[in-house]
C-alpha cells in the first residue's frame, strides 16, 4: 500500500511547462494574461463575457443585457438576436475563407470528401429548406440518428438555421433507446441513414428507426441518407431519400434571427435514475462558450487542421467537431469509422494524410493505442502535430506520458480538458501556451469558471482535500434545463450544494491550484468516456422475465476505464451460460451496444443494508476482485471517493 502511495506522489511531481516557441505564438501566451482574464471574469463576468460576445459573435440585433438572473436560472445576452449558422458559415463567406475547407471527411472504407465553407453553406441551406418543406419550424424537435458522415453536420446546422432543436442519438444506442428519446423530445422528424460502416460491417440504422417508430408516434417523417447501400424498407409518405429531397431544394435560405436563449439542441445523457436526462442548450451562450474555448484551449489558428476523434453523437462532437471549430472558421476533420480498421494504424494514417496539427481524443482510445503497440504510430509521419488533447475521464499518468512521448514526440503540449454534457464547453483545462501541465491533472479553470471543492455540507475545503466539485458562478454555455423536467434540473444540479452547480464528480485541488478529478460520486459509470447509469442497466435487466433483482456496479477495466458488472438474482434460481448470453443481448436491445455488460454474476440475493440499500461498495470490491486500485487514482483519492459515494451501514 505505502509503495503505491509513494509512487503516486512521485508521479504527481512530473510537470511540463509549455514549449517557449508554442507560448510565443499562442492566443493566450502568458501567466499574467491568464491571471488577468480569470480575475476579470470572476469579478466582472458581465463586462468580460459582454466584450467577448460583441467582438466574437455576429448579431442581427445587439443584446440589451449580458446576464439576467442567478444560478440555477440564468439568461444570457437577453434581447439579442443571432443565428448560430450565420456565425459558423455565412460570416466566413465574405472573405477568402469561402474556399477554405470547413470539413475534411474520411469514410471508413477510405472515401473522402472536402466541404469548403461555401459548399457546407449551400448544403445546409438546402437541407434547411427540406425541413421547412416538412413543416419543421422554430422550436420543433428533430432526431438525428446517423453515422459520422457530413450529412450529420449538415442536418444539425440546418436545424440551427431555422431554429429547430436537434436531438442527436449516438448510433450505439438501440431502437428502444431511440424511441424513448423520440418520445421525451416529442420529435416530429428523424434523419437517419440506411446504415453506417463500423469495422467493415454495416450498422443498420434505418431498421432501428423503423422499430423505434412503432413506439414513438410523434414522428411524422423520416429522411434517409444512402450511405452503405444496405437494403431498407421505405414507408410511403413517411420515408424519403435525402438525395431526392436535396436535388430539388433551393440553395438559398436566410438564417432565421433567433433569441439568444432560443433552444439550440437537446442531448440525452445518463443520470443516476433510469430515465435519460435531456440536457438543453441555448443559442448565444453556448455559441460564445464553444467559440472561445476552442480558441483558448486548442489555440486554433487560421492554417490549422484540427481533428477531434469523438462521435458527434456525444457533446464533444457537438461542441468541438462542429460548432466551436466552425465558428472560428477552422478546418475540422471528421472520420466515420473505427480506429483499428482496416488496421491499428488508421488514426495515424489520417493524421499524416491530412497533416493534422491538433488532435483531440479520449483516454480510453489512448489505452487502446498503447496496447496495440508503438509500431503503428511509429510507421506514420506525425510531425505535423503541435497540440494534443484528451477528454472523457481522468487520464492515467502513464497513458499521459505515452501520449506525450509517442504521439506528441515530446514537443506537443497536452490539454486534459474537464467538462460535461451539461457544461456545454470546456471548463477546467490547461492553456497550451501558459499552463505547466501535470500528467493526470486537468489543471486550472478557464476564465469565467469558478470551481470549488466542498464537503457534503457545502463547506469549502482547503487544498489537497478530496471533496465534491462544484461551480460557484454561472457561465454562458451552461445547460438551461432538462427538457420537460425543470424540477429534475434543479434537483440534480442545484439541490445538493445550495447556491452552486454540483457536477457529480469527486476531486481535489493541489497547492498550485490544479484540479485532480477522481471520478463520479453518484451511480453513474464512466465506460470508455461515456456516462451510463447503473440504474438504467438494472431496469433493463429486471425487465427480463427471468430476473428478480439486479445490481450493477463498475469495476476497473484496462481499456474502457470502467467495465459493467451485473449481479443478478433469477426468479427461479436458474443459472446458465445461455441465460448470461441472453441477458447481455437483452441489455443491448434495451439500451444499446454501448451498455454491453462485461460480467454477469448470478447471486442468491443482492446484498442490502438493513434499510434496504444495495451494498454497492461491497459489490464493487467483489467485481474488481481485489482491494488495490488502478493507477488512475491514488489510494488516498480512492478512499475519499468511496466515502463520498455513499454512507453504507
Ligand atoms: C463526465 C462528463 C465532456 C465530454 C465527454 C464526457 C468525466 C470528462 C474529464 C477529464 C476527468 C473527466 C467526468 C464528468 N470527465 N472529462 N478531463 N478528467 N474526468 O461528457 O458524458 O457529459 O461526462 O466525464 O466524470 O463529470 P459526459
Amino acid at each position: 500500500m505505502s509503495d503505491d502511495a509513494i509512487e503516486s506522489v512521485l508521479q504527481e511531481t512530473r510537470s511540463f511547462p509549455p514549449p517557449e516557441a508554442f507560448a510565443a505564438e499562442a492566443h493566450i501566451s502568458s501567466e499574467d494574461q491568464y491571471q488577468q482574464m480569470w480575475e476579470r471574469a470572476k469579478d466582472d463576468p458581465e463586462g468580460f463575457w459582454g466584450e467577448l460576445a460583441t467582438e466574437n459573435l455576429d448579431w442581427f440585433k445587439e443584446y440589451d443585457s449580458v446576464l439576467e438572473g442567478a444560478m440555477p436560472d440564468t439568461k444570457w445576452f437577453v434581447g439579442g438576436k443571432l443565428n448560430v449558422t450565420h456565425n459558423c458559415l455565412d460570416r466566413h463567406l465574405t472573405n477568402w475563407r469561402k474556399n477554405k475547407a470547413a470539413i475534411i471527411w474520411e469514410g471508413e472504407p477510405g472515401d473522402t470528401r472536402v466541404l469548403r465553407y461555401q459548399d457546407l453553406h449551400r448544403e445546409v441551406c438546402r437541407f434547411a429548406n427540406v425541413l421547412k418543406q416538412f413543416d419543421i419550424g422554430p422550436g420543433d424537435r428533430v432526431t438525428l440518428y446517423m453515422p459520422m458522415i457530413p450529412e450529420l453536420a449538415i442536418a444539425m446546422l440546418a436545424c440551427a438555421r431555422i431554429g429547430a432543436v436537434h436531438s442527436i442519438i449516438f448510433g450505439g444506442f438501440s431502437a428502444d433507446a431511440v424511441a424513448e428519446r423520440n418520445n421525451d423530445a416529442q420529435a416530429k422528424l428523424v434523419v437517419t441513414a440506411d446504415a453506417g460502416w463500423r469495422r467493415g460491417k454495416e450498422l443498420p440504422l434505418k431498421a432501428a428507426v423503423d422499430a423505434s417508430l412503432e413506439k414513438s408516434p410523434t414522428v411524422e417523417k423520416v429522411v434517409v441518407v444512402r450511405r452503405t447501400g444496405l437494403e431498407v424498407e421505405m414507408v410511403p409518405d413517411r420515408d424519403y431519400w435525402w438525395d431526392d429531397l436535396m436535388a430539388t431544394a433551393s440553395t438559398e435560405c436566410e438564417a432565421t434571427p433567433l433569441d439568444s436563449e432560443h433552444p439550440l439542441f437537446i442531448l440525452y445523457t445518463s443520470g443516476s435514475t433510469g430515465k435519460p436526462k435531456g440536457v438543453l442548450h441555448t443559442t448565444a451562450g453556448y455559441l460564445l462558450g464553444t467559440t472561445m474555448t476552442s480558441r483558448w484551449v486548442f489555440d486554433l489558428k487560421e492554417d490549422d487542421t484540427y481533428w477531434c476523434t469523438a462521435d458527434i453523437g456525444w457533446i464533444t462532437g457537438h461542441s468541438y467537431i462542429v460548432y466551436g471549430p466552425l465558428a472560428n472558421g477552422a478546418t475540422t476533420v471528421m472520420y466515420e469509422g473505427a480506429p483499428n480498421y482496416p488496421d491499428e494504424g488508421r488514426f495515424w494514417n489520417i493524421v499524416e494524410k491530412f497533416g493534422v496539427n491538433i488532435f483531440y481524443t479520449a483516454p480510453t482510445a489512448i489505452r487502446a493505442f498503447i496496447k496495440w503497440g508503438d509500431d503503428w504510430p511509429g510507421q506514420a509521419d506525425l510531425s505535423s502535430l503541435r497540440l494534443l488533447g484528451t477528454v472523457g475521464e481522468p487520464i492515467n499518468p502513464e497513458a499521459w506520458m505515452w501520449y506525450h512521448r509517442v504521439i506528441g514526440g515530446e514537443r506537443c503540449p497536452i490539454v486534459d480538458t474537464w467538462w460535461q454534457t451539461e457544461t456545454g464547453g470546456i471548463m477546467i483545462s490547461p492553456l497550451p501556451g501558459v499552463t505547466v501541465t501535470k500528467p493526470g491533472s486537468c489543471t486550472r479553470p478557464l476564465p469565467g469558471v469558478v470551481p470549488d471543492i466542498v464537503t457534503k455540507d457545502g463547506k469549502s475545503l482547503e487544498d489537497n482535500k478530496g471533496g465534491l466539485l462544484v461551480m460557484r458562478q454561472p457561465w454562458p454555455s451552461m445547460l438551461r434545463t432538462l427538457h420537460g423536467d425543470h424540477d429534475r434540473f434543479l434537483e440534480t444540479y442545484f439541490s445538493e450544494i445550495p447556491g452552486a452547480y454540483f457536477a457529480g464528480d469527486g476531486a481535489r485541488r493541489d497547492e498550485d491550484g490544479c484540479y485532480w478529478v477522481m471520478g463520479r460520486v453518484d451511480d453513474v459509470l464512466n465506460v470508455a468516456g461515456h456516462r451510463l447509469s447503473t440504474m438504467e442497466i438494472e431496469s433493463a435487466l429486471v425487465s427480463h422475465q427471468n430476473v428478480a433483482e439486479a445490481a450493477v456496479v463498475g469495476f476497473p477495466h484496462d481499456l474502457k476505464g470502467e467495465g459493467i458488472c451485473c449481479f443478478v438474482t433469477t426468479t427461479d434460481g436458474g443459472e446458465s451460460e445461455e441465460l448470461k448470453a441472453e441477458l447481455i443481448a437483452h441489455v443491448r436491445q434495451q439500451i444499446g451496444a454501448i451498455a454491453t455488460p462485461d460480467q454477469i454474476r448470478f447471486a442468491a440475493a443482492v446484498p442490502k443494508t438493513r434499510s434496504g440499500k444495495i451494498m454497492r461498495r461491497l459489490l464493487r470490491d467483489i467485481a474488481a476482485g481485489r482491494e488495490e486500485v488502478g493507477d488512475t487514482t491514488t489510494l488516498e483519492d480512492y478512499s475519499v471517493l468511496s466515502k463520498l459515494r455513499e454512507e453504507e451501514e
